[in-house]
């Protein structure tokens, strides 16, 4: 008979032999539509009713639904023998479109991007190189070119990444008291859903979205920050062009797409724009000093690893950056999933 840490072994064993599906469940779900159903539906539904008001086929769409209720996705209740099924708390919140912090497209571009690229990790390590296609990329600095060529995957692109800042925004933002920065540029602010809550949290503030032309053609043709007064956008490449003048400059998750010579680089630059006592907020994964987690940000390190040529980094490496770019009086807050990093001029 195994003993109890052999049967620990057993079971971690399992879960990560079949983790891969455990994505690929919740993320065909999301695309079939059936939290959105679950939604909308204000009684509990069986999967013959679900298949065919989702037009799938009934008998996988049981099995689909079963895994959903196994991985905490979906509740079950049985009535007449027959199992009937509504969202949990987790879908109601997070999976549907019209969830109140979906994180729908975000699913959508892990399913679509990182889910097949990751085919190529082995090849991604024994060769040192990112595994996406760059063959429809406009620009040769364009990092994600199969995800920029074209307008509409450039604009998902834009909005899952957007999705994060619904659930992460307001307690990096509040992790240091930025009421004295009134103006506010977002460098890489992709389509204004991190403005959006900084507005939320600092009224009196205006933000500045600085972001590639073809970004932010797609930003303003979205509700969510050309509702905001504001909320301004302006194209530019941030690497050719003069950013905005702001007194605190945001980077939210856009060193980690750079090595760290580029992000020096960007950091001096942004030191240069920015006035005494102004700061630059970077909001990214944090990985532990030791390196030994947090695994999602182990995780998030593979994914920058398959799509761009940046990596995520810790406290010490950040400090390293702000120091050779300036930047003085650093300080970091480490939060739920994310941390900030304040540094000032
Ligand atoms: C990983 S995304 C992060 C987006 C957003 N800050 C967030 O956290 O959701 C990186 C952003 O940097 C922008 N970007 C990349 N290269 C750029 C450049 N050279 N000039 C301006 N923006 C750029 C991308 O368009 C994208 O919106």
């Amino acid at each position: 008979m195994a003993s109890a840490e052999e049967n620990e072994i057993i079971k971690t064993l399992c879960q990560h032999q079949y983790g891969f599906l455990i994505s690929k469940i919740m993320f065909s779900a999301c695309e079939l539509g059936v939290f959105d159903l679950l939604l909308e539906s204000k009684e509990l539904l069986s999967s013959a009713v679900i298949a065919e008001r989702l037009g799938t086929s009934h008998p996988e769409m049981q099995r689909l639904l079963e895994a959903c209720v196994g991985l905490k996705l979906l509740r079950m209740e049985r009535k007449d023998n027959e199992g009937l099924f509504g969202n949990t708390d987790l879908a109601s919140l997070c999976l549907a479109k019209s969830s109140p912090r979906t994180q729908y497209y975000f699913m959508k571009f892990l399913s679509d991007i990182v889910y097949p690229t990751s085919q190529y990790l082995t090849d991604a390590v024994r060769e040192g190189k990112r595994q996406i296609q760059s063959a429809h990329a406009t620009a040769a600095n364009d990092l994600f070119g199969a995800v920029y060529s074209t307008e509409e995957r450039l604009q998902r692109f834009s909005i899952a990444m957007g999705d994060a800042w619904c659930l992460y925004g307001q307690e990096l933002l509040s992790a240091f008291d930025l009421s004295c920065f009134q103006v506010v540029c977002d460098v890489g602010g992709g389509n204004g859903t991190l403005a959006k809550e900084y507005i939320s949290l600092y009224p009196k503030a205006t933000v500045t979205i600085f972001d590639l032309p073809k970004v932010v053609e797609g930003a303003k043709k979205q509700s969510v920050a050309s509702e905001e007064c504001q909320i301004s956008f302006q194209g530019g490449d941030f690497f050719k062009d003069p950013v905005p003048e702001a007194d605190l400059y945001i980077l939210a998750r856009t060193l980690h797409d750079w090595d760290d010579d580029t992000c020096e680089q960007l950091l001096t630059k942004i030191y240069k724009a920015c006035k005494p006592g102004g700061g630059v907020l970077v909001l990214e994964t944090v990985i532990n000093e030791d390196r030994t987690g947090p695994l999602v940000g182990q995780i998030r390190s593979i994914i920058v690893m398959l799509l761009t040529e940046g990596k995520e980094r810790t406290e010490s490496e950040f400090n390293a950056l702000f120091n050779a770019a300036g930047f003085k009086e650093i300080q970091s807050k480490k939060g739920n999933n994310y941390g900030a990093i304040l540094g000032r001029k």
